[in-house]
């Protein structure tokens, strides 16, 4: 018989935060010692990703000192992964956290990456992960099949979620019809839009953010990070793997023995996995300058503020984020 024991870490408050907003923030209940042995982890997992050149990962800015990775992808392959790590997620137990919040019954990770930028401004596009189910945007977010979860083991304040209200069929919609919310999604460059239409998520260490992809959302920090971000879907699949240091199914490729020596460039599976190179000197150089003094910011959105979208957006309140991703980032 499959006995079901409750995970007390989720309240009824996270339940209904996570329906009616579509996040909620919950602590892991980790001691302080596993919580240190998970950083320092982690650290050695990004200083040997740089010395290894372990190559799925994802660069964003490049700078000409130092070495600003976003991301590393596939982090429980044997070949980056190390105890400190696997000993988080034997403790963190982030399955049963989500088998409890959606009622989900088998949790399967389909995306982790480990987000480990150093101390520069970002701020990234605001976007959905899925879009095929925006008419269902007021539902229940505790009615998705998808739910992302951000494991914080540094501060990170600064990532930014629509309020619902706000969000397409809200009562104060800034996205009053399908072409801006395209338009939003395939605008170049960072926009902004008035803060009482957004939640800022302010990240403590230690704690899970889980949310609903469908929300449009901005990734946007100050600082260095250090979170895991995963995807998790509800499969029911025999098929599927588990790491044996985790309580949830992962696809072949988040597999701690998946073969990354013979994978090729042409292996499908890979096909969603970056394996960005760096920047030449000369564009870490521009990076690095223009950080600064924001010339190309200038050059890009004068141009983009001829776009015929921009106008429409700029109608509902979307403005062009001027000083993103430079060091005056506000
Ligand atoms: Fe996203």
């Amino acid at each position: 018989m499959n006995i079901k024991l409750n995970d007390n870490r989720i309240s009824k408050e996270n339940k209904r935060q996570f329906e009616n907003n579509g996040w909620t923030l919950v602590d892991l209940k980790l001691s302080k010692e596993s919580i240190n042995n998970a950083f320092n982890g982690l650290m050695e997992m990004k200083k040997s990703s740089i010395q290894k050149d372990y190559k799925p990962r994802r660069i964003y800015y490049d700078h000409l000192i130092r070495n600003n990775y976003a991301a590393i992808e596939l982090p429980f392959n044997k070949k980056i992964c190390n105890e400190n790590v696997r000993n988080f997620f034997n403790e963190a137990k982030i399955g049963s956290l989500i088998k409890e919040l959606m009622s989900w019954d088998n949790p399967c990770c389909d995306l982790a990456r480990l987000f480990c930028m150093s101390e520069i401004n970002y701020r990234g596009c605001w976007h959905r992960d899925y879009f095929s189910e925006i008419e269902k945007i007021q539902y229940s977010s505790l009615k998705r099949d998808t739910i992302l979860v951000a494991l914080y083991l540094l501060p990170q304040k600064g990532f930014r979620l629509l309020k619902k209200e706000f969000e397409y069929k809200g009562i104060k919609t800034v996205i009053p019809n399908k072409n801006i919310d395209a338009a939003i999604r395939s605008f170049s460059f960072p926009l902004n839009l008035n803060k009482e239409a957004y939640y800022e998520i302010d990240g403590k260490i230690g704690t899970a953010l889980f949310f609903d992809p469908l929300l449009m959302h901005q990734g946007s920090s100050y600082s260095e990070r250090l979170d895991f971000h995963m995807k998790f879907r509800n499969i029911n699949n025999k098929l599927l793997q588990k790491n044996n240091f985790q309580d949830f199914s992962v696809i072949e490729i988040l597999h701690e023995n998946y073969n990354l020596n013979k994978a090729s460039s042409k292996d499908c599976k890979l096909s969603s996995i970056p394996f960005d190179k760096r920047s030449t000197i000369l564009q870490r150089i521009r990076n690095s300058i223009d950080y600064r003094i924001c010339l190309r910011n200038a050059y890009k959105s004068k141009n983009l503020k001829k776009n015929k979208n921009y106008y429409d957006l700029k109608k509902n309140g979307w403005n062009i984020d001027f000083f993103s991703n430079t060091f005056l980032q506000k």
